[in-house]
């Protein structure tokens, strides 16, 4: 069976390194600190704070796993969070017991399913409604941790989408109750501009109100070790050249390297050859396609421009004359508003004063120097 996965990953046997960060993030969750945790996409957070969570159970704590994604209304927030509740006392029935006393907006509803049980959460009625439900709810929550001494971590993942809920309360409701919660929260996300905008701007309700900690590409070295280790478990030979091979041409990208050594594994036969792991490429960019795609459909003709530019040469003064004039780009004002915009939605990315403008997806990139 193809030894690499492309899911969250729950099995620590598929999750390469990050003993630093586990480490890290476990000892903040045990003094009870809140952390923005953020990287671009696919970098490997979800898995990461699973891994957490994990070590933290071990040690006695409640680990509540929240997904913000795809959020309508404060309505949903409230139900999201009940259900991470709920989940997570479902093995402990006395602990169980108590949340439902106690947090009087959500029943769990609980259903047999393939895997065990799914629990999902009903409001009880109560003519609340949105922000006034929300409010209720973590009053509540509150509530229920004050009540009890185990430790508590709470992951609320895909933070950044409360903010796309058009109510401008949200955000000073949830940090007021957040504050006061006998708990350590990590808010996770991979709008970096978005969510970190909501932590150190200083007119915003969560402004310093946890720590910024960057999750980073994986260790080449490491991963280098991992891949050989993963293709040894699927019965199939890497060398270390190859393996080098895979790891450098996704630039050590946890969900790239995975991918191409998905491909790489399908294509190989005993051993993996140099011709695999470029056919491998291959497969993997033609897969990616249609997101690329999907991508640059999304944007104005200016800034699939300037995404161009930047792709082909990663440049520090990108309203310069001279890159302005090399890639044809027009009006430096255009020039200023792309490069918000890109850099919003976390296409680029510039990681310090002296360092260059570049695209943050590194297959991306290579796909449209194509
Ligand atoms: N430590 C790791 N070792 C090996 N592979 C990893 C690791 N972390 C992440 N991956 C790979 O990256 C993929 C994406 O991981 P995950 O979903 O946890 O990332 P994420 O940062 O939460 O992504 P998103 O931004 O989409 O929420 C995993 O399916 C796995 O293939
Ligand atoms: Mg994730």
């Amino acid at each position: 069976m193809n030894p690499f996965s492309l899911k969250v990953l729950t099995d620590s046997d598929q999750f390469c390194n990050r003993t630093r960060e586990i480490a890290t993030l476990a000892s903040y969750a045990k003094s009870n600190s809140n952390v923005v945790l953020f990287s671009p996409r696919r970098y490997g957070k979800t898995s990461l704070v699973h891994q957490v969570q994990k070590r933290l159970k071990k040690n006695g704590f409640i680990t509540i796993y929240v997904d913000l994604f795809g959020l309508s209304s404060a309505d949903t927030i409230a139900n999201r969070l009940t259900k991470g509740v709920y989940t997570a006392l479902y093995n402990q029935k006395n602990l169980l017991q108590k949340a439902i006393s106690i947090i009087k907006t959500h029943r769990p509803v609980i259903r047999p399913d393939e895997t065990g049980v799914s629990i999902t959460t009903e409001p009880i009625s109560s003519g609340l409604s949105g922000a006034e439900l929300l409010d209720k709810t973590l009053g509540d929550l509150g509530h229920f941790m004050a009540a009890g001494k185990k430790k508590i971590n709470i992951v609320l993942d895909e933070f950044q989408e409360i903010t796309e809920i058009r109510d401008p309360d949200i955000e000073g409701i949830m940090r007021s109750y957040i504050q006061k919660h006998r708990a350590g929260y990590f808010f996770v996300g991979s709008r970096r501009r978005v969510l970190l905008d909501m932590f150190n701007q200083r007119r915003r309700p969560f402004f310093q109100s946890a720590i910024n900690y960057k999750l980073d590409k994986l260790p080449h070295d490491e991963l280098v070790v991992f891949l050989m280790e993963r293709f040894g478990a699927g019965h199939k030979r890497c060398a270390e050249k190859q393996a080098r091979k895979i790891a450098e041409a996704v630039d050590n990208h946890p969900y790239y390297s995975q991918k191409l050594s998905f491909f790489c594994y399908e294509i190989a036969d005993r051993s993996v050859k140099v011709t695999d792991v470029q056919q491998g490429f291959e497969a993997l960019v033609q897969a990616e396609t249609p997101v690329f795609e999907a991508i640059v459909q999304g944007l104005a003709a200016r800034q699939i421009a300037l995404l161009r530019a930047i792709a082909r040469e990663p440049h520090k003064a990108i309203t310069s004359m001279n890159f302005v004039k090399r890639h044809h780009l027009k009006s430096i004002g255009g020039i200023q508003a792309a490069v918000k915009k890109l850099a919003r939605l976390d296409l680029i990315e510039k990681e310090g004063k002296n360092h260059p403008w570049q695209l943050v997806d590194p297959i991306l990139a290579q796909w449209l120097n194509r």
